[in-house]
């Protein structure tokens, strides 16, 4: 089936990591125009770059937690490329391993700040860009986490930024971009583990691993391709029109958490 992406102005944030290199490659494999956001490391978009094709894809850098960065990030894709048609508010950062009252605010804000406000000043920019040129089917998808629905323990700044995305954020930004264009959608992904260098430190822990795919139907833990080809789906209207307000959790049928080791639970007094 057509994606009707062929010629679409694709922002892709965070393009220069593990699940966004991987959604600018499906999208640009459907023709679209992609836009390769990047923030530090300017090699990993460059390579994409190359990798795509100048006359596909190209660059973008800014910290998207600065409102003039992404304000200028969106007015020169619009000077190059046209308005953006479609976004995927991909970039975020995992936090250090930290308990609650160990918890600093500054860490707090720089983690709502990297996960939850850089997805407001994207919409932001999105929708008043949807204003701007009456764009009639515009498309947005961000990405959650499980965290956002089971919680986790030790990263409470990321669970709490990601449960507002997937939530409050979207719940509310689909009936918004309707009343902008008739055909606008805002959809989610949400990824359970997956492995990109976000989870480096995870995916080299085997008993890390062995916890975690107790959790999971099918005892394994995503590739950004499984990630992506959900994105893909999400943000094409020929292929899910009729869906705003979702979120797809790519999982492979996550539960929850393993709370406890059997050496921390004493059966006599549970
Ligand atoms: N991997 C997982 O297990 C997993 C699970 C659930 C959800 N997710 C979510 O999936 C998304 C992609 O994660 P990933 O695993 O692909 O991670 P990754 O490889 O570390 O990529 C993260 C991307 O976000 C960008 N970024 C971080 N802070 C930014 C900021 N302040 N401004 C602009 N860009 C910023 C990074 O840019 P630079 O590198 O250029 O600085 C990078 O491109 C994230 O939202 C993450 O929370 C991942």
């Amino acid at each position: 089936m057509q994606t009707g992406l062929n010629e679409k102005v694709v922002l892709i944030t965070g393009a220069s990591g593990g699940i966004g290199s991987e959604v600018a490659r499906q999208f640009a494999k459907e023709g679209a125009r992609v836009v390769l956001h990047y923030h530090q490391n300017v090699r990993g978009a460059r390579n994409l770059n190359v990798e795509l094709g100048e006359s596909r894809s190209q660059m973008a850098q800014a910290d998207l937690s600065q409102e003039a960065d992404v304000a200028r990030l969106f007015e020169t894709i619009e000077k190059d490329l046209g308005p953006v048609e479609i976004v995927i508010a991909n970039a975020g950062k995992y936090t250090p391993t930290t308990p609650l009252h160990e918890l600093s605010l500054e860490q707090w804000n720089q983690t709502l700040s990297a996960n939850l406000t850089s997805q407001f000043l994207t919409l932001r920019e999105f929708f008043r860009g949807i204003k701007r040129h009456g764009l009639l089917a515009p498309s947005a998808v961000l990405i959650g986490s499980t965290a956002g629905k089971f919680g986790e323990a030790f990263h409470a700044d990321y669970a709490s930024a990601k449960g507002a995305v997937m939530h409050g954020f979207l719940k509310s930004l689909k009936n918004e971009i309707s009343r902008l264009a008739p055909k606008g959608r805002v959809n989610a992904v949400c990824p359970g583990w997956t492995l990109t260098p976000m989870v480096r430190d995870f995916a080299n822990d085997a008993a890390a691993k062995v916890r975690v795919a107790q959790t999971i139907a099918m005892k394994k833990i995503a590739r950004p391709e499984d990630v992506a080809s959900s994105v893909l789906f999400l943000a094409s209207s020929q292929l899910s029109g009729h869906l705003s307000g979702e979120c797809i959790f790519v999982s492979g049928g996550m539960e929850g958490r393993v709370l406890y080791a059997p050496e921390e639970v004493d059966a006599s007094e549970v």
